[in-house]
Parts: structure tokens; C-alpha cells; sequence
């Protein structure tokens, strides 16, 4: 099978390949546009790339999540792709999961009508339910910023005991879509949070991260150590009030009270 073909068929026209997607692009982002229909991992088709090229899938043989866990999609349900950028030298790392992380809220947002909120450092939450992930991968001066979107999955179809309870735009509103307009805002907000960050930092990002915490308040435990999420400080740590006094981390595995 070829391009455009997927498992099953939904309501709409929907499709990821260039024909598809490369007409919609008005950015640098999505420049060169590599489609497959199945792959191993997005993550592993943009080795020596330039800043802004991106890779999309249909369906990975070995997608993966954050702190070495799998990310799974049925075929054609999810948006799939990876995005190489090359940030300056003086911008510290671990803030872009946080300005893709942004990015795909920006799309949820625009394709939902609600406000999506960010649970520290890489999720993206619609009414507590996970629809977006990010992961950003380091290798040479390059990041592949990799993004799970949840879109026309049924609840049938979502991971069934995820870290978080997961949802897709199709199981929070019932409407199924066409991948390609949301992949093509996806790709326009990422190179615009993007550059922002390049240019200023988290600040360029900071308010709209504050409005949008997910934890902050909550109960919450990471590695072990337990208290109230308390923000996420200005150089992108969370930070928690714990009985032994405020700390901050700059990565980690959230558990919080649901
Ligand atoms: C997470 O929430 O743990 C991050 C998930 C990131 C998944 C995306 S899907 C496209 C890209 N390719 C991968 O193998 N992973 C990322």
C-alpha cells in the first residue's frame, strides 16, 4: 500500500503524505517534509538534517515516549512527527520539551475551541486527560523534537493504563478530523515558539506556561520526594514545596493526585 493508505477508514479525507501536508506549510518548518507510511521511529529519520526539516508517519513499529517508555497509535489515527532544530548555544535544553510542549497545546487549542493545559515538563492536557506528548532528543548540537498527537482515536483505541489517563481530540469532542490542518498549525506554532525561545529564552513563553500549569497546586511525588506543585520556575525546573523545604527538578517522573 501506498502514501495515503491507512487501516480503516474515518468520516473525512485525511492524510499526511507531502501532497497533502507540503500545500498548507507557509513556514520554514516542514522544509524538506519526509512521509512514511510505517516506520520504526520518527525520531530516527532525521539524522544530519537541517533546522527545520520534518519527518511523519502513519504508524511506528517502535514509536517512543519519554523516560524510555513506547508511544503507540493505531495506524492513521495520530499525528506522528519529528522536528530537527539546531538551538544556540546559550539556550538551556531541557526548556524545549516545554516550548514543544507549548506548541502542541497551540494546535490542540486551535483545533479543540478549549484550553489545553502542560503538565511539567511534556504533556499536553485537555479536562486532565493526556492528548499530546513531546520528546526532545539531543545528539550533536541537533534536537529532534518529537510529537504525539492523539486525534482520531476512539477510546478503544488509547493506551489503557498510562502514567496519565489519555484522551484523543476525537474522544473529547466526538469529531473526527483531517490530520493535515492540524499538522500544518502544529508546525507553524512550533517554529514560532521556537524562534521566540531562541531570541529571549523561556521568558518569550513564560506567561503563557504560567497560565497554563497543569500541576501547580497539586499533590504531587517525583523520584520520592512528595509536597505541592508549586510552578514552574524561570529556567523551566518545577518546582515543589516538600515537608523538608522547597525543591526544584529539572527532570523527573510526576506523580500527581488525580
Ligand atoms: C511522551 O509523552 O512520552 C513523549 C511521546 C512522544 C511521541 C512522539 S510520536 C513521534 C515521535 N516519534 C517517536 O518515536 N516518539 C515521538
Amino acid at each position: 500500500m501506498r502514501g495515503a493508505a491507512r487501516a480503516r477508514s474515518i468520516a473525512v479525507a485525511d492524510s499526511l503524505a507531502s501532497a497533502a501536508v507540503e500545500p498548507l506549510l507557509a513556514g520554514r518548518f516542514g522544509r524538506p517534509y519526509r512521509y512514511e507510511q510505517s516506520c520504526e521511529s520518527t525520531q530516527l529519520l532525521l539524522e544530519g538534517a537541517t533546522e527545520g526539516a520534518v519527518a511523519v508517519c502513519d504508524e511506528q513499529t517502535s514509536g517512543r515516549g519519554r523516560l524510555g517508555r513506547s508511544w503507540q497509535a493505531p495506524s492513521g489515527t495520530a499525528i506522528l512527527c519529528s522536528i530537527l532544530v539546531r538551538p544556540p548555544a546559550a539556550r538551556r535544553m531541557p526548556e524545549l520539551s516545554l516550548v514543544g510542549g507549548m506548541a502542541a497545546a497551540d494546535a490542540v487549542e486551535q483545533a479543540l475551541g478549549l484550553t489545553a493545559q502542560i503538565k511539567w515538563p511534556n504533556d499536553v492536557m485537555v479536562n486532565r486527560r493526556k492528548v499530546a506528548g513531546v520528546l526532545a532528543e539531543a545528539r550533536n548540537g541537533a534536537v529532534t523534537l518529537g510529537v504525539g498527537l492523539n486525534v482520531n482515536q476512539t477510546r478503544d483505541e488509547l493506551p489503557a493504563d498510562p502514567p496519565s489517563p489519555a484522551a484523543s481530540l476525537r474522544t473529547i469532542d466526538g469529531v473526527e478530523r483531517d490530520r493535515a490542518p492540524i499538522l500544518a498549525v502544529l508546525l507553524d506554532r512550533v517554529e514560532a515558539r521556537y524562534d521566540a525561545w531562541c531570541g529571549a529564552g523561556l521568558d518569550a513563553i513564560y506567561d503563557f506556561l504560567g497560565a497554563r500549569d497543569f500541576l501547580r497546586g497539586r499533590r504531587v511525588a517525583v523520584d520520592g520526594l512528595e509536597g505541592y506543585a508549586v510552578g514552574i520556575d524561570r529556567q523551566g525546573r518545577l518546582e515543589i514545596d516538600t515537608d523538608r523545604g522547597r525543591r526544584s527538578f529539572e527532570s523527573g517522573e510526576v506523580r500527581y493526585e488525580r
